[in-house]
This record gives structure tokens, sequence and C-alpha cells, in this order.
């Protein structure tokens, strides 16, 4: 696995196009960096493995990998959809141009308040508990609304168990066992149940849970109809297809994953009768995760008791490696394809221990000033960044056929004090 490294004619990193040290001395470091034709290729390659098998198939972004409006505009044009997990996902969904229909809103401990705004906002709803169709039911404007529930298959998988969404331990989702029950209620509530819905975890190269936890949601799909006579319109399995962050890992085979799951689907649309619904899968990763690099700068080289190279970002910047202990490959944007020659610590500028890229990381002499790139830093990094430390966070810029356009700008120390108050009394 080469992580498809491209290079310039004077070997140095080539990001869609750009130089990546060119793309560092303008717009600085840390700095996020994101291939647009990689965001496009992945999308089409999702959506045409699944298409090509079975024609009603939608992919529904889980935008909170990526939620820049840039990224959110290409999904647009390339007809997604969106899984929205909050307000705010909505409220940035409907900004980036998508329709309310476009947008599938899937909550968790939801308030009034967030069901009134999804309300309001036409977004499909899908619901999480017994206690949120209650609730909702009790809102105005809530008689007739569209609804599906989210189903806890009683699977899980992911890459860390903050990411397994499925199984006994898991927040999420209401029991399988209780699913006739709760769509006959909502049925009786006056809701217009269309969908289900299930989301197992996040990161999984093994195909054999996501198939399982497919088997199961049609099976309860299956008796849901047989019981209420609910023909659903789309069918969700959410997202978690994994990309590989270490050299060893593979990619998931697209086309042999997409064969199976749409076989699976379609004998058990066969075997009980349940029509042509829309298949839809919420993939977040898959379709940004690779297309996106961090561009840091190796600042200071020191031999302590082990050997560090300190960079000028963190886990502010990138929080996967010290929240999961991920792995993110990193290479020298000078050559990226260069041989390790050194075991090394590679770590963050943030005030704690945890702030580490990488522990004994092989890799190839460093030298102060040399700029390293992270990969695979598109989902789930700069969505979980912050300003820890009081560190603004860094810029973000597109790059498509070399050419390079910003898309976020770098924080100011202003922004560390936006929306803050100092109560007149302790002015000076
Ligand atoms: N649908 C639902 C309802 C979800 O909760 C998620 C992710 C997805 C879809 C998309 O999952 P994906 O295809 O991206 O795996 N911060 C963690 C990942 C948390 C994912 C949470 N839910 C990480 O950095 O690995």
């Amino acid at each position: 696995m080469n992580f498809n490294l491209k290079t310039n004619e004077k070997g140095n990193l080539s990001i869609g196009g750009k130089d990546a040290l060119e793309l560092a001395e303008e717009y600085g470091t840390p700095l996020y960096v994101l291939d647009e034709n990689r965001i496009r290729e992945n999308y089409k390659k999702l959506y045409t493995n699944f298409s090509s098998k079975y024609n009603d198939f939608k992919i529904y972004y889980a935008c909170k990998a990526n939620t820049n409006l840039a990224v959110m505009r290409i999904l647009e044009e390339e007809g997604s959809c969106i899984d929205a997990v909050s307000p705010g996902e909505i409220y940035t969904s409907l900004l980036a141009g998508f329709s309310p229909e476009r947008i599938l809103y899937t909550g968790n401990n939801v308030t009034d308040d967030e069901l009134k705004f999804a309300l309001s906002s036409g977004v499909r709803i899908n619901l999480d508990s017994i206690s949120t169709l209650e609730r909702l039911s009790k809102l105005p404007g809530s008689e007739g609304q569209e609804i599906s529930f989210r189903v806890n298959p009683r699977v899980g998988a992911g890459h860390h168990d903050h990411c397994i969404t499925g199984g006994d331990l898991s927040k999420f989702g209401i029991m399988e066992e209780e699913a006739v029950y709760v769509y006959e209620k909502a049925i009786n509530l006056g809701f217009k149940p269309l969908g289900i819905h299930s989301h197992i975890g996040s990161g999984i190269l093994d195909p054999e849970p996501f198939k399982l936890a497919v088997r199961t949601l049609m099976d309860v799909a299956g008796h849901i109809y047989r019981e209420l006579g609910i023909q659903f319109e789309f069918i969700d399995f959410g997202g978690g297809m994994g990309i590989p962050y270490e050299p060893q890992e593979n990619l998931l085979n697209m086309e042999k994953f997409s064969k199976e799951i749409v076989e699976l689907f379609k004998d058990k649309l066969y075997q009980y009768n349940m029509g042509n619904p829309t298949l839809c899968l919420e993939p977040g990763r898959y379709i940004v995760g690779d297309a996106s690099y961090l561009l840091t700068r190796v600042n200071t080289i020191k031999q302590s008791y082990r050997k560090f190279a300190g960079v000028d970002a963190g886990f502010n910047t990138l929080l996967r490696p010290t929240m999961y202990g991920s792995y993110h490959h990193i290479v020298s944007a000078s050559n990226p394809l260069a041989e390790a020659t050194q075991e090394i610590d590679i770590a963050g500028n943030i005030c704690e221990s945890g702030d580490l890229f990488a522990r004994d990381r092989p890799i190839p002499g460093l030298e102060e000033g040399e700029l390293l790139a992270i990969l695979n830093a598109g989902a789930y990094a700069f969505s979980m960044s912050s300003q820890y430390n009081s560190r603004p966070r860094p810029a973000e810029v597109l790059v498509t056929d070399g050419y390079s356009e910003i898309i976020r700008e770098r924080e100011t120390f202003a922004d560390l004090l936006y929306k803050q108050n100092i109560p007149p009394r302790l002015l000076k």
C-alpha cells in the first residue's frame, strides 16, 4: 500500500497537482489540504458499484466526518444526500444547498427544541428511542410526519470500542425485539413510517459484521411488513466502511462488498416480498478520509530519554491518534517515498503527554524545518479539532487540478475570544 502518493519533478509530495511545500509556504502550517478529485472519485466508486447492482440506491454522506461547506457543495453536485446528526448539521446542509428531503436527521438523546427545529426544517427524522417518538408526537406540526427508526441489530464493529455503535453496550437505537411494537405505536400516534435504519460502527474493513447487520435489519423489516403491513420506502444500513490507515491494511474490495450486500438485500426483499425500497448507505470516512493531508512542520528535534520530532500541530488539530490510538501514516513532504532510517516519536505542541502523532515511527532522517504530511486526515480530523491550549484552528485549502483555494481561513487570536464576555464588574 503506497497510499496513492504522488510526487512531482522535484520529488516533492504533490496533492491534487500542487506541490505540498509550496502550499505550506503560501498558506502556512499546520494546514489541511483537501483533494477535490479524490472526494469525487470516492463518491463515484461507491455509487457506481452499488447502483449498477440495484438501481434505487442513495448515498447519505455522513457530514460529521467533514462539514466544510466546499466539501458539502462538492457532494451536493455529485447528487449525494446527507446524514445529519444535529441541528447544526441540518443548518449547514441546508446552507450548502441540500433540499430538506435529501437530509435524514439521526439524532440521539434529542431535546424537544431540537425536534422542533428538525420539524420546521422539513427534513426526514430518524428516531432513536420511544421517548423521542412520544415527545415528537406532542409537538405542533408533527401529525403525519415521515419518520424512521434506528434499530440496534445487536451486532457492532469498528476500529475502536468508542466507534462501535451496535450491540448490547450501545446507547444507540431501539432493540430489534421491540421494533414491531415501536412501529405500531408510531402509526397509532399518527406518524408515517417511511424507513428503517441501522449503523453498527465506524472503520469496518471486515464485511462480515456488516453483512450480519444487513441480514438482521432485513429480518426486522420483514417482520414489520408481515405484522403491520408497512412496506418501507427506504432501508438504510448506515455507514462504517473503513479505509486503510496502516500500510499493511487493504482497501475494502468495493466490487465484492457491494455484490454481497446487494445480493443479501435482494434475497431478503424476495423472501418477505417487500417490494423495491431505496437502499441507502451513510458513508463518511469512505468518501473524505483519504482525500485530505495535514501538513505540519517539524520545529524541534530533541534527544531526551527518547528521540522526539516536535511539530507545529497537536491533538487540538488532529485528535484521532490521542483519542483512539489511531495510526496515521506520516511522510516527509520533500521525499514521501524515502526509506525509513530511524524510529522516532512524533509529538505535537499541546501541553499534554498524550499529544503524540506516533510513537517509535520508522521514518527517514528528519531535520528541523522539515515539512511532514499526515495522511488520511479528511474524516473526523478538522471536524473534531478544537482550540485547546488557546491555539487557533488551522486553515483548510482545496486543491483541484493544480489549483488551490482557501476554503477555511486560519483562525486568529481574536477567534479564541469569540462570544466571551467579561462581566462589567470584573473590567479593569
Ligand atoms: N451514520 C451514522 C448514524 C453515524 O453515527 C456515523 C458515524 C456514520 C453514518 C458514518 O460513519 P463512517 O462511514 O464515517 O464510518 N470519530 C470517529 C468516528 C465516529 C463515527 C461516528 N458515527 C473516528 O475518528 O474514527
